[in-house]
């Protein structure tokens, strides 16, 4: 392989595997909102402050996302609340981590790139 040809495929690579890294991450919240208002403000409240017209009837309550405080560490790598863990949690629903029913899996309905954007929108309610 000539020198040309193989620096081609190292950038080709290298652009790549950034391309990978960031659509793994960083959604965006604008569209998150869309399904946020859609799915889940009728419990957590049109801000996030838990206090939808359905979180009175619900114990325990919807979180709070103004607080940014997490409960379930869903991979269990110790710390709560990571991208990881808030996409898990909406994909598969609390009560698979000990959670409210309440809090039912959305995996069916929204795509990956929606929990990715809904993460990045519930990142964004926090005061
Ligand atoms: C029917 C009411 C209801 C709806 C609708 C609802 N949730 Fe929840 N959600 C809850 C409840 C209740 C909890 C608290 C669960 C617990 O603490 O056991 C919760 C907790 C959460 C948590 C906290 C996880 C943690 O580790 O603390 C996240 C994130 C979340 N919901 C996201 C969403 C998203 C995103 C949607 C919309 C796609 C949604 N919820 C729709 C009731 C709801």
């Amino acid at each position: 392989m000539n020198r040309t040809l193989r620096s081609l495929l190292v950038s080709a690579c290298a652009l790549f595997a950034l391309g990978l890294a960031m659509s793994a991450s960083a959604g965006d919240a604008a569209a998150g909102k869309a399904k946020y208002d859609m799915f889940c403000a009728s419990c957590h409240g049109p801000e996030g402050k838990g206090d939808g017209p359905v979180a009175v009837a619900i114990n325990p309550p919807p979180r709070d996302f103004s607080e940014g405080a997490f409960k379930f560490d869903t991979d269990e790598d110790g710390s709560a609340g990571t991208d990881a863990d808030l996409r898990n949690v909406i994909a598969n629903g609390a009560a698979k981590y000990g959670g409210n029913q309440m809090m039912a899996p959305w995996g069916g309905t929204m795509s990956a790139a929606d929990l990715d954007n809904v993460v990045a929108f519930i990142h964004s309610l926090k005061q």
